[in-house]
């Protein structure tokens, strides 16, 4: 100490200051060597360095289990509880590439790929038709409640409520996991009947085609169809013995038309949702964490033979849709002032009725911009007929949640506009008519790359919608593993006490307060 001090008070000249830091280095590194030897453990420097190497940790438990069955490991623990089966699977397939390695290096990627596949299990309830192919008009022949896809598959109504078919498309990819021809395409999820082998237990009912059809209540009748089918899902739901189990945390629910479920989504808010956005629904009942996206079925047709080619395309900027005022729908308007009296804008209002279809194909086919203006609801199919079009998006809806956001950076080939900014005089059409012709022709090419991630189609395809769906459920099944066994903490004391353990059961055993949804 008297060293130092003599140090710090007679001298600045540079080399001492030099001089003072490494002394002061010295120091460092002598208290950690008297650290580390009273510690006793030469190990203790892997673990703490290196805490998340898999390799160290695992090998070091192999490694304290030989040597010493008495000591505790202080940082790790025993890892053995964490390795599932899953991990396992990984670590032969990681084998398997090696040997695959060796004997065809074409191979490579291949193998990779599918060492990174993770398949989701799913369990589907038996619903009655009523819920899902009954809505179609198919009837249930020989007591079974799915239509034999192999003859068969029940239509869709076509037009607008195609927007919403998510439900039907992913039904339908499970029931064709199970079909011994099965396609073997790259696939994402395959049902399972067993609901404790399942990762996700998914509820088949089709609520935005019950929606679409029978919300409108019959004359006779105070509740409509689609009413009571709710009333009835839930009564359905809350008697299983799957739901009691986790209180529906790991059920998936499709619900992507922003009124479908519209009863049931307060009843049934601890399961994960299929949405098209969170506009309708309280921030408690349905969010990012817990729900996933999905994309509209786009109206528009794909637009295959088109080349990047910017001068083709005469419209800088589409707009067609309907006017809204309320919610953040007024923007529409304020827009169309700005925007009416630029030569090469395409801004009209009108929505896209069955005839209108083929009018808005054509205007977005041709334009280099296409513009997504929130609505009554922050999401419209009008994004997924711009990226079909090959149109470059430009987003203006600040509470927009965009389809597997959490793996795609949308700013590669949307443009994305504040509302605030876009209301500025002169503001948007400058940033538009400043975006050139190479900066058009990246963003071209990545919607050319992406394009796949929003096709809805049977038998589903490798990246497309489906797929990319499952795989987003697939993203939050830990969560809901995390949820569960939280969940479970308190929940064997009711059995415990049953057999006279002293507990209190209360309600407080079943929900642990604080609980984030
Ligand atoms: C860790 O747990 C596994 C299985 O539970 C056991 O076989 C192994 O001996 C344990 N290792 C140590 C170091 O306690
Ligand atoms: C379902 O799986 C669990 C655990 O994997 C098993 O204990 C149970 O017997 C199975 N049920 C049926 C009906 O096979």
């Amino acid at each position: 100490m008297a060293e130092r001090n003599a140090l710090s008070l007679g001298i600045t000249s540079r080399n001492s200051l030099f001089c003072l830091f490494t002394i002061i280095s010295i120091l460092f590194i002598l208290s950690w060597f008297f650290v580390l030897r009273s510690t006793g453990r030469p190990n203790f420097i892997d673990h703490n360095l290196l805490p998340n190497s898999k390799f160290l940790a695992t090998s070091d438990d192999r490694g304290s289990a030989t040597h010493s069955q008495n000591e505790v490991e202080p940082s790790t623990g025993n890892r053995s509880i964490l390795v599932d089966a899953e991990e396992q699977e990984e670590e032969t397939s990681q084998e398997n590439e090696k040997i695959d390695v060796k004997c065809n290096t074409n191979d490579i990627e291949v193998a990779q790929q599918k060492e990174n596949k993770v398949v989701l299990k799913v369990f589907m309830y038996d619903l009655p038709p009523e819920f899902h192919f009954g809505l179609l008009d198919w009837k249930a022949q020989g007591g079974s409640v799915w239509p034999d896809i192999r003859s068969k598959i029940p239509d869709y109504p076509g037009g607008l409520n195609l927007q919403h078919s998510i439900e039907y498309w992913l039904t339908l990819d499970l029931l064709a996991s199970e079909l011994p021809d099965a396609p073997n395409a790259p696939r994402s999820a395959i049902r399972v009947h067993n609901s404790s082998d399942a990762d996700i237990i998914f509820v088949p009912f089709f609520s935005s085609l019950c929606y679409n059809r029978y919300s409108k209540a019959d004359p006779r009748q105070r509740k409509s169809k689609n009413t009571l089918l709710q009333e009835k899902l839930v009564r359905f739901l809350t008697a299983q013995k799957e739901w009691k189990r986790s209180r529906g945390r790991d059920h998936l629910i499709v619900a992507h038309h922003p009124n479908s479920l519209l009863d049931a989504r307060m009843k049934l808010w601890s399961a994960m949702f299929i949405l098209s956005d969170f506009g309708r629904y309280p921030p408690n009942i349905a969010n990012v964490d817990k729900d996933v996206i999905a994309p509209y079925k786009h109206v528009i047709g794909s637009n295959v033979n088109d080349s990047p080619d910017f001068d083709s395309r005469p419209t800088l900027l589409y707009f067609q849709g309907a006017i809204y005022r309320k919610d953040g729908g007024y923007i529409r308007q304020e827009l169309f002032y700005l925007l009416k009296d630029e030569q090469d804008v395409h801004f009209a209002f009108g929505s896209v009725q069955k005839d209108g279809i083929k009018k808005a194909t054509q205007g977005m086919h041709s334009s280099k911009f296409c513009l997504n203006i929130a609505g009554d609801t922050p999401s419209s199919n009008r994004l997924f007929d711009a990226i079909a079009s090959r149109c470059v998006p430009v987003i203006i809806s600040d509470n927009i949640e965009l389809p597997y956001e959490d793996v795609l950076d949308y700013s590669q080939f949307c443009v994305f506009v504040r509302s605030s900014d876009a209301l500025k005089e002169k503001f948007l059409i400058n940033l538009i008519r400043n975006i050139g012709k190479d900066e058009w022709i990246r963003m071209w090419q990545k919607l050319k790359e992406v394009e796949n991630f929003y096709e809805f189609q049977y038998p589903s395809k490798e990246g497309d919608a489906v797929q990319m769906i499952w795989q987003a459920v697939s993203r939050k099944v830990p969560a809901i593993r995390l949820k569960l066994n939280k969940y479970r903490r308190f929940s064997s004391n009711a059995v415990r006490s049953d057999r006279g353990v002293r507990s209190v059961p209360s309600p407080k055993n079943f929900w642990p307060p604080g609980e984030s949804l």
